[in-house]
């Protein structure tokens, strides 16, 4: 086959900015968030403007999570930006996911969440239509997944995977089986076959595994039987992190997960991706770029990462908020306390490079790396060195968690999880690597 490149851009979460975007309404709300709102229709305007003078690449694919909170219009000012691509020549391939419907969408006008007009997924069919399904080969009428012929000899396997609120972020055993009969047509006619998924296939670091909406459903069940049938490659979103990952089925086939950020907010990055052979898959991030807004005199990465690093610390505030004695104690350290003064209370040494580092910022920055991918902390870096030892003080509290979390009689490694969670171990980059498909 001919290498096959194109973009990959996903979470972009698009809100028509006419809805409302001002006041106490949106600053509340922003204050948990790690991603933009206002700003969103201005970064994607910006970012396509790049991908349009790209006269080398012709292909974009996003898999989903187009819109805000499924607003109406926001869908319709989502559709503009894509044909402002596909004029510019661009074929352009889309999947909707569980933030593109919604029954009660809001505005934000000073003080008040307004509602306004919703979409319901039967409508997300038409709305993308001329992105993707208009050219299918073959469509789950269900699911709205697809296949599409999007190289000369490539074909892609769009699955959607977010058809229905009760089962979201599943591929169940009736889609599946319509997967291998695709899968089978394709080989048939000599393709190499990958597929797009909003949700990830494999947990993106190690602790998202504990977390059920992180991941597809049964991953491993799905990894293995995509990976089994001839299909290596999958191309996600859904948690907004750079993130590359493999898994082996038993049967000892290699399944390979690139997941990419959001693009509207931190990490704000989407990806070129070169399927350079049946074998390999090269990827490559690219930052967002500048975009029409008063960042105060930041640039686009700065304006994101501060974002993270306050909207995250918030976050947990927010889980500790109460009455209880417990909850206003464990906020007034949170708020307060150094990792010096935290390591006195708990008896634990803290290396001179981070004693003066307050905990809740620290938190802000833990989270902003950790979905930047490639994560840093690694074994002898300080950050390592006394998340380690907090984690060793807790152990008894781990162990019981461990056996409250085991399945099948398998109790998780938590401090294995949660040091491999902090620093990349994998031997490849999150962001930039060539990784081999078999
Ligand atoms: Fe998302
Ligand atoms: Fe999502």
């Amino acid at each position: 086959m001919n290498p096959f490149k194109f973009y990959l851009v996903t979470d972009t979460h698009y809100f028509e900015p006419s809805l409302g975007c001002e006041g106490k309404a949106l600053d509340d709300y922003m204050k948990n968030e790690m991603y933009c709102l206002a700003e969103s229709s201005r970064i994607v305007h910006a970012t396509f403007d790049e991908i349009i003078k790209d006269t080398e690449i012709d292909t974009v694919i996003i898999p989903g999570d187009l819109s805000k909170d499924g607003e109406k219009q926001s869908h319709v000012g989502f559709v503009k930006e894509l044909n402002r691509l596909k004029d510019a020549g661009k074929k352009v391939y889309v999947i909707t996911a569980g933030h593109d419907y919604n029954d009660n969408p809001r505005g934000y006008v000073g003080e008040n969440y307004v509602p306004v007009e919703p979409t319901t997924f039967e409508e997300l069919y038409g709305l993308y239509y001329d992105f993707g399904l208009s050219e299918a080969l073959a469509v789950d009428k269900q699911t709205h997944s697809y296949v599409a012929q999007v190289a000369k000899d490539v074909r892609m396997i769009a699955f959607n995977c977010d058809s229905n609120r009760e089962t979201k972020g599943s591929i169940d055993d009736r889609l599946l089986e319509w997967a291998k009969v695709q899968i089978d047509k394709a080989k048939a006619d000599g393709c190499f076959v990958f597929c797009i998924n909003h949700y990830p296939i494999i947990p993106s670091v190690p602790v998202f595994d504990l977390i059920g909406d992180a991941h597809i459903k049964d991953w491993r069940k799905v990894a293995s039987f995509l990976a089994d049938n001839g299909v290596n490659l999958a191309l996600t979103g859904h948690m907004h992190i750079q993130s590359i990952n493999e898994f082996y089925s038993e049967s000892g086939n290699k399944f390979v997960d690139i997941c990419t950020s959001v693009l509207v907010g931190s990490p704000g990055k989407y990806r070129k991706i070169t399927i350079e052979d049946e074998a390999t898959v090269t990827a490559e991030s690219i930052n967002v770029p500048e975009f029409d807004w008063d960042k105060g005199g930041r640039t686009t990465e700065e304006y994101f990462d501060d974002r993270a690093v306050w909207a995250a610390p918030n976050r947990i505030r927010r889980a500790l908020s109460g009455d209880s004695f417990f909850k206003r104690f464990a906020t007034k350290i949170f708020n307060t306390n150094t990792f010096a003064q935290l390591g006195r209370k708990l008896l634990i040494r803290v290396p001179k490079e981070i004693k003066d580092k307050k905990f809740c910022g620290f938190t802000g920055e833990l989270a902003r790396d950790i979905f930047k991918g490639d994560q840093p902390y690694t074994e002898g870096t300080p950050v390592y060195t006394v998340i380690a030892r907090f984690l060793k003080r807790f152990r008894p509290i781990l162990n019981i968690a461990s056996k409250k979390l085991a399945k099948d009689g398998i109790k998780p490694d938590l401090t294995d999880m949660l040091l491999n969670t902090i620093g990349n171990n994998k031997g490849w980059s999150d962001n930039n690597a060539t990784i081999k498909l078999k």
